[in-house]
């Protein structure tokens, strides 16, 4: 059994609306393995973030199954699953606002007990030490992105995840992130699996899924 492999089997998702209840997903299989950076593309309200949600454990399986080294994230538990192995850039950021950018990195460090500096991190993303040293709320959007893509690479979860993380940047700091995830995948051995509207972050791939009609292919 391979050691850093995320599988999906036959998954379906649901949502109950007003006017009833409408299927997003509509049984999709996927094989993840460490090592590759996967872009999944597709129109919007297709349901990538469905998906994404589900791969990392925000949300419960309804039908199907996802299985992390052959075992059920069912059985390993959502909590459990989400805190050891996956990492994920929010299409919100969900930065804390009230602490610096710094301090939201090393809030990740922290968590593995690891000691390493927080700006090692920024300055990959393309933060000064200045910016870090400012409040989440006090930086542009495009540096909030670059804060949440630090917290996630400055985490050691074996799976990356992460949700138009290059829609507010311009082309250079999209070309450096790009770079980033690539080598996490590469060097770092790491799942790599990014939503992305980006041509750029597609040609960059080493697999491109598209999301149409509730199927991945
Ligand atoms: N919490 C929710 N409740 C009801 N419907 C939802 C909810 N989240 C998403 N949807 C619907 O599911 C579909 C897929 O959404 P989403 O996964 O966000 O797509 P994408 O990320 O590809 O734009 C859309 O039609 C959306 O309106
Ligand atoms: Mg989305």
């Amino acid at each position: 059994m391979k050691n850093n492999v995320l599988k999906v089997e036959g998954l379906e998702y649901s949502y109950q609306n007003a006017s009833g209840t409408q299927k997003v997903l509509k049984g999709i299989d996927a094989e993840f393995e460490a090592g590759k950076m996967y872009a999944i593309v597709g129109e919007s309200g297709s349901g990538k973030t469905t998906f994404l949600s589900l791969i990392s454990a925000l949300d419960k399986i309804q039908e199907g199954d996802i299985r992390y080294n052959g075992k059920s994230v069912r059985k390993i538990g959502g909590s459990e699953f989400r805190l050891k192995y996956v990492n994920i850039v929010f299409q919100s950021y969900n930065l804390i606002k009230y602490m610096t950018a710094r301090e939201n990195v090393q809030v990740a460090i922290d968590f593995d007990k690891r000691k390493v500096s927080p700006d090692k991190y920024l300055a990959q993303v393309g933060l000064t030490e200045e910016e870090g040293g400012r409040l989440v709320n006090k930086l542009s959007g495009g540096q909030q992105q670059r804060v949440a893509i630090a917290r996630a690479i400055a985490s050691n979860s074996p799976i990356i995840v992460a949700d138009e993380p290059t829609g507010n940047l311009d082309e250079d700091t999209e070309e450096k992130i790009i770079e980033i995830f690539r080598e996490l995948a590469h060097k770092e051995d790491k799942i790599v699996i990014i939503v992305t509207h980006s041509k750029r972050v597609a040609e960059h791939a080493d697999e491109v899924l598209r999301l149409r009609r509730g199927v991945l292919s």
